[in-house]
């Protein structure tokens, strides 16, 4: 069998490998056996394409080039990983498909330089030398939206600015022109090719990327990472039509079409429109600023917490993202532990949105040994709080928000959420009385039946413990 052949076979089994990666990793069950498919598969499918480079003669000097750059890159690829917390993943995946994004814009570009602007004039004429135009186009066009918007969505994730939406006057014409503007460049792009109308359609799909993320405010974010997931798979298989490569226009597709229905399930869950956000949070208007005075606010100390705790029949544990941060997934599950012991009736009531990360909760409860029968989705225990004699808010604010559900003027309006103040009673643990993640006050915090537990969440559920 020639290496021709035998490439092309490698690429198939690393296609069916991929897929058999995304089937794994739909169930916690199989999602580590869907990681070894996928480790296997793009093992494979480098092996292959170093192999076809070998054969088609490439010289020393490039091959010493790839050599470097694949084991700077896995070498850094590891140390990342080996040193993210958790609760820095939503970031680390952000910045990841960044980089997809630049690598088609720099593989549109070289498709350019190498075809188009060859030395000696264009390699190709005719309807090839269209196609090969509109495809470099395309490329870079997609290529440049995924790297901007992954770039300001590593910047809000990691709050190195702020999560609030970008309103600009008019933003939903501007996006809309930057795209007939695209539309219109890739025509003159095509019908000459040339330096100037590459750089300005380049500049315009950057601007693009940056302006529709930003224009996205924080409590949709969710749905912003999953759809740059999308955005990176479509980049990634216009680069393999630039470059002919069958693998990766599979590996681009399946990434851009599981990215777009995760994009639309978290749409469903969070009830957003999918094309608004899609379009850059189109058609959301600016919320008000939210600075009512809700009044005063009570606290609670460990030893009354845990006087109630011990007199409840039912407890309900709603954990959030300071439950990560705190990594009090520990003490958590030692608490439910214990009061089980005592007869009480605990369960877990998980939002789709908690944390950073789909499942994020879940995750941190499965590595604390929460029995999964006890963990229930929001859908499952939203009608049971008003049975419930107490909730525990752990480092949860978002998703169990109140204005969601009474304020139509609130940026979370209409985002479904856990109904834990229809509980008799209710114990918030924050470090303060800070807004969450999508900058919005909450007036659960003032409600009759709340009260708040501050400090840490794990320095806290300790106490609750130690006074049990
Ligand atoms: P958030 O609204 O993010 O609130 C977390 C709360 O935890 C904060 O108010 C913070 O208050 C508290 N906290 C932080 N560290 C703590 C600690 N060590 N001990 C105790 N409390 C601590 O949480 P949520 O309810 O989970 O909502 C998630 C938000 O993230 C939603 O807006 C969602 O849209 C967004 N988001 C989610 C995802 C996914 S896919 N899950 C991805 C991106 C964005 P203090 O500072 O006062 O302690």
């Amino acid at each position: 069998m020639t290496v021709t052949g035998a490439a092309a076979a490698a690429y198939i089994v690393a296609a069916l490998l991929f897929i058999l990666s995304l089937a794994g990793l739909s169930r916690h069950e199989s999602a580590k056996a869907g990681n070894t498919y996928g480790i296997a598969g793009m093992a494979l499918a480098l092996a292959a394409t170093i192999a076809l480079a070998a054969d088609g003669g490439i010289d020393p000097a490039g091959a010493g080039l790839v050599a470097v750059a694949v084991v700077a890159g896995a070498g850094i690829g590891l140390w990342r990983a080996r040193r993210v917390a958790m609760t820095g993943m939503p970031e680390l995946i952000a910045i990841l498909h960044s980089f997809v994004g630049l690598a088609a814009v720099l593989v549109g570009w070289n498709g350019y330089l190498s075809v188009e602007a060859a030395e000696g004039g264009p390699l190709l004429t005719g309807a090839e030398a269209g196609i090969h135009s509109a495809e470099v186009a395309i490329g870079v066009f997609i290529g440049a939206v995924t790297f901007t918007g992954s770039v300001v969505a590593f910047l809000k994730l990691s709050a190195r600015v702020k999560s609030a939406p970008l309103v600009l006057p008019g933003k939903n014409a501007l996006n809309l022109g930057a795209l007939v503007a695209f539309a219109a460049l890739t025509v003159v792009f095509v019908v000459e090719p040339n330096l100037p109308v590459l750089a300005v359609l380049t500049a315009l799909a950057l601007a693009l990327g940056w302006h529709l993320v930003a224009s996205i405010g924080g409590g949709d974010m969710p749905v912003v990472v999953s759809m740059l997931n999308s955005y990176s798979g479509w980049a990634a298989a216009a680069s393999g039509f630039l470059l002919g490569n069958d693998l990766l226009i599979v590996t681009g597709a399946l990434v851009g079409s599981s990215g777009a229905y995760l994009s639309y399930i978290m749409c469903r869950a969070m009830n957003r429109s999918f094309l608004s956000v899609i379009a850059g949070g189109f058609g959301i208007e600016a919320a008000s600023s939210g600075d009512t005075d809700y009044g005063e606010h009570r606290e609670i100390g460990a030893d009354e917490a845990a006087e109630l705790l011990a007199d409840a029949t039912s407890v309900v544990i709603t954990p959030g993202y300071g439950m990560a941060v705190a990594q009090a997934q520990y003490p958590v599950a030692e608490l439910a532990r214990h009061l089980v012991e005592r007869g009480i009736e605990v369960r877990f009531g998980i939002h789709p949105v908690a944390g950073r990360l789909p499942g994020h909760m879940n995750v941190l409860l499965a590595e604390a040994k929460v029995p999964y029968d006890i963990v229930l989705e929001m859908d499952e225990i939203n009608d049971d709080f008003p049975k419930t004699s107490v909730v525990l808010v752990i480092g949860a604010n978002d998703t169990v928000n109140p204005s969601a559900v009474d304020d139509p003027s609130s940026p979370i309006a209409g985002m479904p959420v856990l109904r834990v103040w229809e509980a008799e009673h209710v114990i918030v643990f924050k470090r303060s009385m800070a807004a969450g993640y999508a900058g919005v006050q909450n007036p659960l915090f003032f409600r009759e039946n709340s009260r708040m537990l501050f400090g840490d969440a794990r320095e806290r559920v300790e106490d609750i413990l130690k006074a049990l």
